[in-house]
């Protein structure tokens, strides 16, 4: 019952209204649902699995930027998601870019946003991210706009808050903050590597590390990216970020900002795939972008994913979905004679 009141509130109320207001209006709803979840629902078993050594109850996680601040990382799990990633969180607090800043193109199914990483600051986070997890929750982190040091901002967000998550997430790649971009220059990117593992290595429990990248990069940078990260101990990648480009739209109409959902499905799969064809066996892909469908979660998977994650497709579906692509995913994998996500991790590729 309360599924289908979700699930109406999200499909069929917020769709219609300004879509920034309707974000405020779902996160508001979820803060009162956070306050009462004790526990999740056990997924299907055939779904568990493990990224990095944390288990999972499915490989479909919630993607960064729909929580900007944790602050309903319970009520999300409660949904359905197998994990969570909250952030993009910076040191100091900010509101991000002039509004309007977020676009719905829904004969495209996708969304534009010039958010700007709008958000609390890694002090707000650090108070509320004490709380008990029902599940896994990872925090994704920033720089200021107006931080001179950006390089710093990383190491400064990692040393407060990395200890509090169940794993960190380098964003290099959010097209919304001026020059941030280029932080995914091998040198720039290993300076920051190197910074946060000094403090990682310090820690009680050291965190996996996964750098998110952006779709819009050519294949000989795609590699050089994924050498720096496999020298600098990272975990995993996290493919994709939103796109700048707008020859991704049926109707290629110049924005500003970033482009997700379907128009992004082709471009964020070219570049999992070749990250899986070039990795070592122990780095981990979480693909994220244009998902829609149990099918699309199994291409992503096909190509070398481990797990994937949703933003999109959420808005759109509304959380009901989630567990209607899981049921979906199961019978994929079943139909393949797969019996666990693993057997079928890279399958496309090998
Ligand atoms: C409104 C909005 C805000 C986002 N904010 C962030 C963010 O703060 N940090 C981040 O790493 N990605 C952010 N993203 C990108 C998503 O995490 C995801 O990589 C992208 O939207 C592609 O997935 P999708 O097609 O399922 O939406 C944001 C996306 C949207 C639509």
């Amino acid at each position: 019952m309360l599924n289908i009141l979700h699930h109406y509130i999200g499909t069929k109320i917020l769709n219609r209204i300004e879509p920034e207001i309707s974000h405020a209006i779902a996160l508001c709803y979820l803060r009162l649902l956070n306050q009462f979840v004790k526990k999740r629902k056990i997924g299907n078993p055939m779904l568990k699995t493990k990224i990095c050594g944390m288990e999972v109850p499915s490989p479909i996680g919630l993607a960064a930027g729909f929580d900007k601040n944790a602050e309903v990382f319970n009520a999300t799990l409660s949904l359905g998601f197998g994990f969570v990633e909250v952030g993009t969180i910076t040191p100091d607090p900010q509101f991000g870019n002039p509004k309007p800043r977020l676009f719905r193109l829904p004969e495209e199914k996708a969304l534009i946003n010039r958010m700007g990483f709008n958000n609390k600051g890694m002090l707000h986070v650090s108070k509320i991210a004490e709380k008990p997890k029902l599940g896994i929750v990872g925090v994704n982190i920033g720089a200021n706009a107006k931080s001179i040091n950006k390089i710093l901002d990383y190491t400064n967000v990692f040393e407060f808050i990395a200890h509090l998550f169940d794993y960190v997430t380098i964003n290099v790649s959010s097209p919304n903050t001026k020059n941030l971009r280029d932080l995914q220059k091998p040198e720039t990117l290993e300076q920051i590597l190197q910074d946060v593992n000094t403090i990682n290595v310090s820690l009680k429990r050291k965190v996996p590390i996964f750098i998110k990248i952006a779709p819009d990069l050519n294949d000989s940078i795609v590699t050089e990216i994924l050498s720096v990260c496999e020298e600098n101990y990272v975990s995993g990648l996290i493919a994709t970020n939103t796109t700048i480009n707008p020859k991704n739209l049926k109707n290629p109409n110049s924005f500003e900002g970033g482009l997700s959902g379907k128009p992004l499905f082709n471009q964020s799969n070219k570049i999992l795939r070749l990250l899986a064809k070039r990795k070592n066996a122990s780095t981990v892909l979480i693909g994220v972008g244009g998902i829609f469908s149990a099918s699309d979660i199994y291409e992503k998977i096909m190509l070398g994913a481990s797990a994937v994650q949703i933003y999109t497709g959420f808005v759109y579906n509304g959380p009901m979905h989630i567990k209607r692509m899981e049921m979906e995913l199961k019978n994929l994998l079943l139909s393949d004679g797969y019996n666990s996500i693993d057997g079928a991790v890279g399958a496309l590729i090998r």
